[in-house]
């Protein structure tokens, strides 16, 4: 018996770091396109599954400031998404289904967040949502704080707030 309610206590405190979260909304596919770039290249950490990312209106509005040195520091609003949809292959055709969606959510007092992000993966289907309490998300998207190989690259150096693009405003 003592068993049993150990194991209903240990799964419901699993749960609340996956199942139960809830934090990503539904209606993302009506959000403006975070970058209009044609993501179906190699990149470790996302391989080449065909990728569409969004912003949430909270961070669609936001515009970062320039600092002396002509350099743009970016540090997006609390509630800010962005959801980028992971496809099963490197082709897209419109009607094709999503397998997972990988999330970033700008919550500074989160108990996981890192960065002031969190740094989840929502799968399609199941709409099950899993924190990452690992630092591997955190750790590559870092290096989008400075230039970086990937995307636009950053060649301006900017502080980017852990995005590898930024808002294409469209
Ligand atoms: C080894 C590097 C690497 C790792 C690890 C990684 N990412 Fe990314 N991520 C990228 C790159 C590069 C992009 C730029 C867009 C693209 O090419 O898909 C990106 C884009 C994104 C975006 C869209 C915003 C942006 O930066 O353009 C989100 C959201 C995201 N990743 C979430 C995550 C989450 C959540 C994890 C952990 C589960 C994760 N990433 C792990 C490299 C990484």
């Amino acid at each position: 018996m003592k068993k049993t309610l150990l194991i209903f206590l240990l799964s419901l405190l699993y749960s609340c770091d996956s199942k139960l979260e809830n934090l990503i909304p539904d209606n993302h596919e009506k959000w403006p396109l975070f970058t209009h770039d044609k993501l179906d290249y190699f990149i470790p950490g996302h391989e080449n599954n065909y990728r569409i990312s969004y912003i949430n209106e909270i961070g669609a509005k936001y515009k970062p400031q320039k600092k002396d040195n002509d350099q743009f520091l970016y540090n997006y609003p609390e509630g800010t998404i962005i959801l980028k949809e992971i496809y099963p292959s490197n082709t897209y055709q419109p009607g094709d289904i999503p397998e997972y969606y990988t999330v970033m959510i700008k919550k500074p007092g989160h108990p996981h967040a890192q960065g002031d992000w969190v740094w989840l993966v929502k799968n399609h289907e199941s709409k099950e949502e899993t924190i990452f309490h690992s630092d591997m998300c955190v750790n590559c998207h870092e290096g989008a704080n400075t230039q970086h190989p990937y995307g636009d690259k950053n060649l301006g150096k900017d502080f980017r707030d852990y995005t590898f693009f930024t808002f294409d405003g469209q």
